[in-house]
């Protein structure tokens, strides 16, 4: 290794100050994440940051295996840039599901790897013990216990080995539950909740046996014969709680379940950060661990759900785009010529997209219309809701994708008192989003789940394929509100008929 990339020493003033500056960056990042204008940049400067620190770290005095490291930066950059240009958007949750899973795991392993530093430095010294009397060493903080036989041992310091065990166990179960999360997503396998009978017992037995573990080897704190075998069963343990905790889940709710592994991740990376005595670590550890608990917590307030509830009601069994045996009862369709005369004759227009603009990767078209309706003199306006689509901000950032200006995206609490006065609601492929089941209907499952009021406006176009019900898998009254017209189709090709017939008009 060059001894220009040696030069830096762990504790240095120097490292000190990278690491500070990348992980300002990461919180400047984040913060810049927060508004649509800015979200790009805040991604490019959170990745100058992260640059920074995987640079620093590697310059570490000490810091070895080159040949290594540079093919896994090699591997990981080849199939980050593939994946990042093949991904379709409606595949993105699965990707973080994957990238959220590899990150638990890398963490996981590192904390084993930790561990076995340590056993190492165990039979390094029981090597030299075979020649020398009773003695004992404490030097760096290591000691070097010498027992009545000459057995030797390292003792792991109680400030690595508590944050080393959590990094282990987290990381561990967010790895499994992510990676099960990424195959009920990709329909790899079944999206229905699954596990053994009595699943939520054994749960409940395996995170006991993880605390009785996590005890034994804390009191136990040297390494030696037994605490190493312990040390790889809570690894295997933890593992079947992460499989264990997310195969009952249906696959629809996958999106809340993948932000909440997100913030074990960034838990289990900060645990690991304390262990190696690194600050970067740390900070980037709890930035995720936080970010991803508040995530979680807006999500589920959004589907007016806590997320115990989520967690453990096998709700979201229905596959996305779910359908079901529906009720018949009368409604109104149109074709896509009179729909494009409603709305040129209107004064003002809201659009509300959801999930099916995304499957049918309408948003260029959507755009299209809009500027087709704003040379007629038509207001248009977009309503955002927050869980749109599957994952979070994803109506915003295919809108953004189309460049539509942002001042047209209005949040729901901003637009829904703005829609009784509004002549259009265009609803493009969404629907539990806009089911006034959710305000009055007890017995519903979105009972309480805020909405898009588009049944105030004063006429509703529903832009979809058929009847079928949505998430949820349930009926949704607006369609059959005397005030809607449906307009069946997939929604690209909708609305490009539609702007085909703006043109004409
Ligand atoms: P959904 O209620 O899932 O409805 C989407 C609708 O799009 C379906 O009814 C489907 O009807 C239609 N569709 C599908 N493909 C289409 C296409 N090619 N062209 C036209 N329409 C198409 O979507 P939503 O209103 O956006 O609500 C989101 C739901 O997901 C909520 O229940 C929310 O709680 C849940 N959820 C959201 C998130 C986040 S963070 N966003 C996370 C987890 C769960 P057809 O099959 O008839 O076309």
């Amino acid at each position: 290794m060059s001894p220009l990339l040696a030069a830096l020493a762990p504790d240095s003033s120097l490292v000190a100050i990278l690491y500070i500056v990348s992980f300002s960056l990461f919180i400047i990042g984040i913060k810049q994440g927060t508004h649509p204008t800015t979200a790009r940049r805040g991604n490019m400067i959170a990745a100058v940051g992260m640059a920074i620190a995987v640079i620093t770290t590697l310059c570490l005095k000490g810091i070895g295996n080159w040949g290594i490291i540079i093919a896994g930066i090699l591997v990981g950059t080849i199939v980050g840039a593939v994946a990042s240009k093949r991904v379709k958007m409606t595949e993105m949750p699965q990707m973080v599901a994957l990238y959220n899973g590899l990150g638990g795991g890398a963490i996981a392993l590192i904390a084993w790897s930790e561990y076995r530093h340590w056993v190492h430095l165990g039979d390094v010294l029981a090597d030299k013990a075979s020649f020398s009397h009773k003695f004992l060493l404490d030097f760096d903080n290591l000691t070097f216990l010498v027992g009545k036989n000459f057995s030797v041992s390292a003792s792991v310091p109680l400030e690595v080995m508590i944050p080393t065990l959590l990094a282990m166990v987290v990381g561990s179960i967010s790895f499994w539950g992510s990676n099960v999360a990424f195959a009920k997503l990709q329909e790899l396998i079944p999206g229905q909740p699954m596990g053994l009978p009595g699943q939520k017992i054994i749960n409940g037995l395996l995170l006991a046996a993880l605390a009785v573990g996590g005890v034994i080897l804390a009191i136990n704190n040297d390494v030696n014969d037994l605490s190493q075998p312990l040390f790889i069963a809570m690894l295997v343990v933890a593992a079947l709680l992460g499989l264990g905790v997310v195969m009952p889940i249906g696959g629809a709710d996958m999106p809340v379940v993948i932000s909440l592994l997100n913030a074990f991740t960034g838990l289990s990376a900060a645990a690991a950060g304390i262990a190696l005595d690194n600050t970067a670590l740390i900070v980037a550890g709890t930035l995720v661990g936080s970010s991803g608990t508040i995530l979680t917590l807006e999500m589920a307030t959004a589907m007016n759900r806590s997320v115990a509830n989520i967690l453990f009601s096998g709700f979201g069994s229905t596959s996305a785009g779910g359908g079901g045996d529906q009720e018949q009862r009368p409604y109104r369709s149109m074709n896509a010529q009179d729909a494009a005369i409603q709305l040129a004759y209107a004064d003002s227009v809201v659009i509300v997209p959801g999930y099916g603009l995304a499957v049918a990767q309408a948003q260029h078209t959507v755009k299209e219309m809009a500027d087709e309706l704003q040379k007629k003199g038509v207001t248009v306006n977009y309503a955002i809701h927050p869980v749109a689509g599957r994952m979070p901000g994803h109506m915003n950032v295919l809108l953004a994708e189309a460049d539509v200006p942002y001042d047209q995206l209005k949040e729901m609490d901003e637009i829904n008192p703005e829609l009784p006065q509004t002549d259009v609601c265009v609803v493009i492929g969404a629907n539990d989003v806009t089911n006034p089941a959710a305000k009055t209907d007890e017995s519903s499952p979105i009972y309480g789940m805020p909405i898009i009021e588009v049944d105030e406006a004063q006429q509703v176009l529903v832009l979809k394929r058929s009847m079928s019900a949505g998430f949820a898998g349930i009926d949704n009254d607006l369609f059959y509100n005397e005030k809607t017209a449906m307009v069946f189709g997939d929604a690209k090709s909708t609305v490009q008929d539609i702007v085909t017939e703006l043109g004409n008009l």
